[in-house]
């Protein structure tokens, strides 16, 4: 069988907290015999400023090209608030992004029923709820040119951020929401703000004309970004796949993890386009962010750390069944009632990160078993 090339950054924060939980899981997996791993760790953010004075180092971004998978933790923290923008801890994983040309972003939310009252909406709007949000992850206002502040001769500034798509862009982004809506509830709704942005005119008829490129078996909406915020927290349950540029699906997923229980529950998989071998460049992150406020304690939520190892055994390792057990270990501890500090409601047993790790590890290996 042969291993697995594995790139481990853990980052900031709760970053290595988490991953640490990623390794444990990864132990086991090898332990059984399911698959082997050639793992590297590096830097990334705020502690890879530290070592090099780069949020990312040119090692860093090579080992990942060369990586079978990326797993990443999370990067930033106040520590960082006063190095140059260009160097600031977010700016490592924009690059990851960029670089590895990730333009499809997954973040599935899903509401595990054992969470359902830990939601900031009602259990029955939120119980069994299953959507995933496509956000485009490499271009629109993140990465488009101009993007700078200048000087006005009045004495005054003038900042400029260049919202910006190409055809292409939002072609490719639709094509991948219609094919995974296919292999789910076959629905896909498309989220802009055509109303105010020419960038979201072009979305629009962009994603339409896909749809009617050879996608007219998947049913397709449109509703505008605001309406569509409004309505994700009004009735979730209504969306299947929903599709959007880069700085809405960055906002309309964090409204989507407090609907799951805490923002410590959502995975995400960043891919790349399918090369002519079938693979593809692909980072696996949880949504959360470094959480410095409680970093270091050993209190941090690590599942959202261990979906995106299922997601990476699902879509760049070949296991879907395996990515599957693990989801249901996963599920399985949340049923028996263990909860890290920002899930706990009374009555369930608060555990740290480590208790919540191995107990995953416990119930994946109970899993496999059976
Ligand atoms: C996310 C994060 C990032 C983003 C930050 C850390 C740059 O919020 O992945 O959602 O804005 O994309
Ligand atoms: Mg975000």
């Amino acid at each position: 069988m042969a291993a697995q090339k594995l790139l481990l950054l853990p980052g900031d924060g709760i970053g290595p907290e988490v991953m640490g939980e990623v390794r444990r899981v990864l132990a086991a997996i090898e332990a059984k015999g399911l698959l082997s791993f050639e793992i590297d760790e590096d830097l990334v953010g705020g502690c890879a400023y530290d070592a090099h004075g780069k949020a990312i180092s040119d090692e860093a971004v090579a080992k990942a090209h060369a990586a079978d998978a990326v797993l990443l933790g999370a990067v930033g923290g106040p520590k960082w608030d006063g190095v140059p923008y260009e160097h600031r801890p977010e700016a490592g994983l924009l690059r990851l992004r960029k670089d590895l040309e990730l333009f499809a972003n997954l973040r599935p939310a899903i509401c595990y029923p054992a969470l359902a009252d830990s939601s900031a909406l009602k259990r029955e709007l939120v119980d069994g709820l299953d959507i995933v949000i496509v956000r485009e992850l490499t271009g629109g206002v993140y990465f488009g040119e101009p993007k700078e502040i200048t000087d006005l001769p009045n004495g005054q500034k003038r900042a400029v951020d260049t919202q910006v798509y190409e055809t292409y862009e939002i072609e490719r982004i639709a094509k991948v929401a219609f094919e995974l809506a296919r292999v789910r509830g076959n629905r896909v709704t498309s989220a802009e703000k055509r109303n105010v942005m020419k960038s979201g005119l072009l979305w629009n008829q962009v994603v339409t004309a896909t749809h009617k490129s050879g996608y007219e078996d998947v049913k397709l909406d449109h509703m505008l970004a605001d309406a569509l915020g409004m309505q994700l927290v009004r009735a979730p349950k209504q969306f299947d796949v929903i599709v959007t540029d880069n700085l809405f699906g960055d906002i309309l997923s964090d409204v989507a993890s407090m609907l799951t229980g805490s923002l410590g529950m959502l995975p995400s998989a960043s891919l790349g386009a399918e090369d002519a071998s079938g693979r593809r460049k692909a980072l696996y992150e949880p949504v959360h962010g470094s959480a410095p406020d409680i970093a270091g304690q050993g209190v941090a939520n690590p599942l959202a750390m261990i979906a995106s190892l299922a997601m990476a055994l699902k879509y760049s390792l070949g296991k879907p069944e395996i990515a599957d057990t693990l989801d249901r270990a996963i599920a399985g501890v949340l049923a028996d009632g263990l909860r890290t500090g920002d899930i706990w409601t009374e009555g369930s047993t608060r555990v740290g990160t480590a208790e919540m790790g191995q107990a995953v590890v416990a119930k994946f290996e109970q899993l496999l078993a059976a």
